[in-house]
């Protein structure tokens, strides 16, 4: 996709319905979409339960569908090479090739073990999240389909419950001990708004994003290696402090608690607590802040959460250490700018008031590839409305 374009969702619409019918000669029952994410802060407090501030944004999974009378489920992925591929409700097992197709798999297991009635379908998916870049592709993926086959089959399935299922699909099929944020915000973002989640007992308030701020992203394009065992290997080091503390999660622990078993910690966890201690508290702030439209504790709070990330949770990368910094200095105090998501590559967020939008842009432009060799990826965005809301 060309930079920055702002792609229109009933553009995707169409193409999935006219695509339905040239692959299954008959006309498509419904038509979903998902939204992908973008995190403005909190980032690896959910498996913590503690709390996250996403907004889901203007890229998403569009799918079309119609039920099938056997227990066949056939898709066509437009845009993972225009791949099909076919498997029986009755035996659903991984897929080592073809990749995406496990997230189909994981999600329909997940969902026939709460809803037994549910039978095959034929499918067209086509989503525009970039893939691997830390804007949720994969649970846009998942909430499309819940949404998809909760119409289909007319199913008392909620936003919550179906975000429940996409976060069982990543942990028990694919293999990601991922946290609920991404599921839950494609399924129950709100237009305009970004939503403080409480992942302890997943309650959330919308907050309405100012109108004359940008979500501004930027994908680095630096492609993410070993995410997966990296992310795990994360989870293991927070819930072995938990341990410590005999406590269920992080959460559950004070920065004053922490402080004081310093010595009795290894460094390396002591740094992983502090970075997800000092972030709850920093998301919860941003929300207070956003409502009153305070700018400089925004502007504070998204600065310290990337520093948070780079040196005590280790998953930033230079090229998005860099993007932060130069986008930083046209910044200062009037938006604020973070890495956004997973870590280990991908994207960085920035909010930025949208009369400054083109400097921000040129200097991306103008230094990152000078920089890091690699050519920058502006995607404009806008807070969207989740597939169940
Ligand atoms: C990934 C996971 C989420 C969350 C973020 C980090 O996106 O899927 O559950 O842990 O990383 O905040």
């Amino acid at each position: 996709m060309p930079n920055d374009v702002t792609p229109q969702i009933p553009e995707q619409q169409v193409l999935a319905e006219q695509l339905f019918e040239q692959q299954f000669k008959l006309s498509a029952e419904v038509i979903c979409h998902a939204p992908g994410r973008v995190n403005l802060i909190g980032d690896h407090t959910d498996y913590n339960d503690g709390f996250v501030l996403p907004a889901a944004i203007n890229y998403g999974t569009t799918i079309a569908a119609s039920v099938r009378v056997d227990n066949l489920v056939k898709v066509y992925a437009h845009d993972c090479e225009q791949q099909i591929n076919e498997f029986s409700l009755n035996d659903i097992s991984f897929d080592e090739e073809m990749m995406w197709s496990n997230y189909v798999k994981g999600t329909l297991q997940a969902l026939i073990k709460r809803h037994p009635e549910v039978k095959g379908a034929n499918l067209v998916v086509i989503g525009n999240v970039p893939q691997g870049a830390g804007l949720s592709s994969s649970a846009s993926f998942e909430i499309a389909i819940l949404k998809a086959f909760t119409e289909l089959y007319q199913l008392d399935l909620d936003g919550v419950n179906a975000a429940l299922l996409g976060q069982q699909a990543e942990n028990d099929f694919v293999g990601c001990n991922c946290g609920i944020m991404d599921q839950l915000i494609s399924a129950m973002g709100q237009k305009g708004h970004a939503m403080l989640l409480d992942c302890k007992d997943l309650s959330f308030e919308d907050a309405p994003i100012p109108d004359d701020l940008t979500l501004f992203i930027v994908n680095s394009n630096v492609r993410r290696g070993l995410v997966a065992s990296a992310y795990n290997l994360r989870r293991e080091q927070c819930e072995a402090v938990a341990k410590y503390f005999e406590v269920s999660a992080l959460r559950e622990v004070t920065i004053a608690q922490l402080n004081a078993a310093k010595e009795q910690l290894e460094p390396v966890l002591f740094k992983r607590a502090r970075h997800v201690i000092s972030e709850n508290a920093r998301a919860v702030a941003t929300l207070k802040a956003l409502k009153n439209n305070d700018m400089a504790t925004i502007s504070m709070a998204m600065k310290e959460s990337h520093i948070s990330l780079r040196d005590d949770f280790e998953v930033t990368t230079k090229e998005m250490d860099g993007l932060v910094d130069m986008i930083d200095s046209v910044l200062g105090t009037d938006g604020g700018v973070r890495m956004t998501g997973g870590g280990f590559g991908g994207c960085v967020v920035a909010l930025v008031p949208t009369a400054m939008v083109e400097q921000v842009k040129a200097v991306v432009n103008s230094r990152y590839e000078k920089e890091f060799g690699l050519a920058p990826s502006i995607y404009l965005c806008i807070a969207t409305q989740g597939a169940f809301r």
